[in-house]
Parts: C-alpha cells; sequence; structure tokens
C-alpha cells in the first residue's frame, strides 16, 4: 500500500474576540483565522501492525497519546473499524517547521493532515465536511485546520463560515523560543479579569456571531482592503499575555517602525505576526528586525497566506 505525504499549514488569527460563555465549560468565541504557508511536512503509512506510531525531529514534540496527531490517528481506528481491521495501524513521521506552543496551531494542523490522510490511504472517501465533524473531538482549531483558507469561526471555534481569500497578503512571523504560553492557562486568566462582561444567553451569542460577520473586518475582507483589515486587527488574548511579557510589546513595536501595515499576537500567543503585501517587503522586515535585535531567543519566518489548510503533497 502507498504512503501520503501531507503539508499541515499554520494559521493564525486576524480576530480574536472573546464573547461569552458556554454550558461546556468552553468560550465562545469570535475569531477570523487565516491558514499560512508556514507548513509541516507529514508522511503517513500503514505500520504493518495494529500500532500507530509517532516520530518527529522536534525534541518537544510528544510520541504517546499527548500527541493530537496520535489521537488523530486513534479516532480513526475507532470510528473505521472495518478498515483498521484491514489496514492496521499508521506509521506518522512529522517534519516540524511550525513552532510549538506558539498560537499557530501547529498540533491541530498535524491532527488534520492525520484525518485526511488516513482518509486517502483507507480509501474510505470522506467528504471534507465529514474530516471536519471528525477533527471537532479532537480541539477546537481542528476543523478550521481541516478547511484552510480565511474563514469566520464561532461557537467554540469549530462552526466555519468560508470568507473570500486573501492570498495577496504576507506575514513575518516572530516568536521568542523561550516564551511559551498555556492556552488553557490563558482562557483561564482571561476569565479571571473579564468574566463580567460575558455573554450568555444564547440567542445573544447568535446574534453577535452575526453581527461580527456583517461587521467592519469581513466587510474588507470581501473587498480586499488591507488598510481597513490591519486597522480591524484584534485579538483579546493581547490583554492578558502582553502586560506579562514586555518584549512582546517592543517586538510590536519594531514592526510598525520597520514599515509593517499591521501587527497582532496570534491566537493565546506567543506568536506575534506582521502583515506585508509583497513577499519582497516581508523579508526586508524580517532581516531588519534580527539585525536590530540580534538575539538568539528570537526566530522569524516569512510566509504567504494560504487558500487550504491541507495540501496533500506528491
Ligand atoms: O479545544 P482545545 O483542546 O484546543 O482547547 C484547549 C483549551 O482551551 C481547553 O481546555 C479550554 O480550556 C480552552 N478553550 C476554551 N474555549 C474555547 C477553546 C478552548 O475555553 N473556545
Amino acid at each position: 500500500m502507498r504512503s501520503y505525504t501531507l503539508l499541515a499549514c499554520a494559521k493564525i488569527n486576524l480576530y480574536l474576540e472573546i464573547v461569552g460563555d458556554r454550558a461546556d465549560g468552553y468560550h465562545e468565541l469570535a475569531m477570523i483565522m487565516q491558514s499560512v504557508g508556514l507548513c509541516d511536512r507529514l508522511q503517513i503509512e500503514p505500520s504493518g501492525t495494529d500500532i500507530i506510531r509517532i516520530t518527529c525531529n522536534h525534541p518537544d514534540v510528544p510520541s504517546d497519546s499527548s500527541n493530537l496527531a496520535y489521537r488523530a490517528a486513534e479516532l480513526m481506528c475507532s470510528e473505521f473499524p472495518e478498515a483498521f481491521a484491514q489496514y492496521g495501524g499508521v506509521n506518522i513521521s512529522i517534519d516540524k517547521h511550525i513552532p510549538v506552543a506558539a498560537g499557530l496551531a501547529g498540533g491541530s494542523s498535524n491532527a488534520a493532515a492525520v484525518l485526511v490522510g488516513m482518509d486517502l490511504l483507507w480509501n474510505l472517501g470522506l467528504t471534507q465536511g465529514e474530516c471536519e465533524r471528525l477533527g471537532e473531538q479532537l480541539g477546537s482549531d481542528v476543523p478550521f485546520c481541516v478547511r484552510g483558507g480565511t474563514a469566520l469561526a464561532t461557537g467554540r471555534g469549530e462552526k466555519l463560515s468560508p470568507l473570500p481569500d486573501l492570498d495577496q497578503l504576507y506575514v513575518v512571523l516572530a516568536k521568542y523560543e523561550s516564551v511559551k504560553i498555556s492556552t488553557a492557562w490563558a482562557y483561564k486568566t482571561y476569565r479571571n479579569i473579564d468574566e463580567e462582561s460575558y455573554i450568555r444567553d444564547p440567542e445573544h451569542i447568535e446574534a453577535y456571531g452575526q453581527k461580527v460577520h456583517s461587521g467592519p473586518i469581513v466587510r474588507a475582507i470581501a473587498s480586499k482592503n488591507h488598510a481597513i483589515i490591519t486597522e480591524e486587527l484584534r485579538n483579546d488574548f493581547e490583554k492578558i499575555v502582553l502586560p506579562e511579557y514586555p518584549q512582546l510589546v517592543a517586538l510590536k513595536q519594531r514592526f510598525i517602525e520597520a514599515g509593517a501595515l499591521g501587527t497582532l499576537m496570534s491566537g493565546s500567543g506567543s506568536t506575534i505576526f506582521a502583515l506585508t503585501e509583497s513577499q519582497a517587503e516581508a523579508d526586508r522586515i524580517k532581516s531588519d528586525i534580527e539585525q536590530q535585535l540580534n538575539d538568539p531567543d528570537l526566530n522569524l519566518w516569512v510566509a504567504q497566506f494560504s487558500p487550504t489548510g491541507i495540501k496533500v503533497s506528491d
């Protein structure tokens, strides 16, 4: 049986608003998610046994069930027992390029690639929607990582409305290796400072999602008005993360001084991104910041906005 190689894209949030509380203990969100072309490469092949085996070239990536990619493979084995009986387990090798614990959905994107890859390996013929529904069981960002492109995400992040592609934009991504933020910590801390403003009534929450859908950033994406998109960038997690990490505030300031269109933290951090309208401009800003800060703890990447989340590579 053949093996499959998949490219799993990172995502950034152009907008992340924490709207309220949900009965399941999660937060109700309104987010604009964007795939970017900084990708992990996964190879998936039959293991020849019942075992699921994960190998990765990055020391911080676990090979057991604490890795979302492992849980994605386990989920496929339990959802499709006949295929598992016929084809057995899988070897998954992950070539990591997306920084870990960075707010770039690297783990979720790997899990999405495993769902798509095992669908192909086992000839299941699942639709994208079916892969997204499986992804919901694994994590809030996994459905978006399956779909990719540009989308408004509501609910706990799993309800997706596609938005027009923004493929003319580029990002410079910057991550301090030593600054690792736990998503669960970020939500808990946010709750402590802002819980009184949370919306709880389901009708009100639904109306709020509609309001964002017809709001300025979605309109600006539709008209590809980059100036308004950058004015409307928002991430509520900045309120709790930036005061703890002054170096991230300084990084945002450097990006603006270097001429970026706009800058924001992605997800619960700690990646800071800057938007540009050309690869040349992104490359220039990256090298300016590298020279100015000259900090071995700071890593930078340039990527283009991507219209897809998972790509099957030849
Ligand atoms: O869904 P996922 O496993 O990615 O979520 C990680 C953690 O982030 C959850 O345990 C929860 O604490 C928090 N979370 C939340 N509301 C969301 C998404 C995540 O509170 N909408």
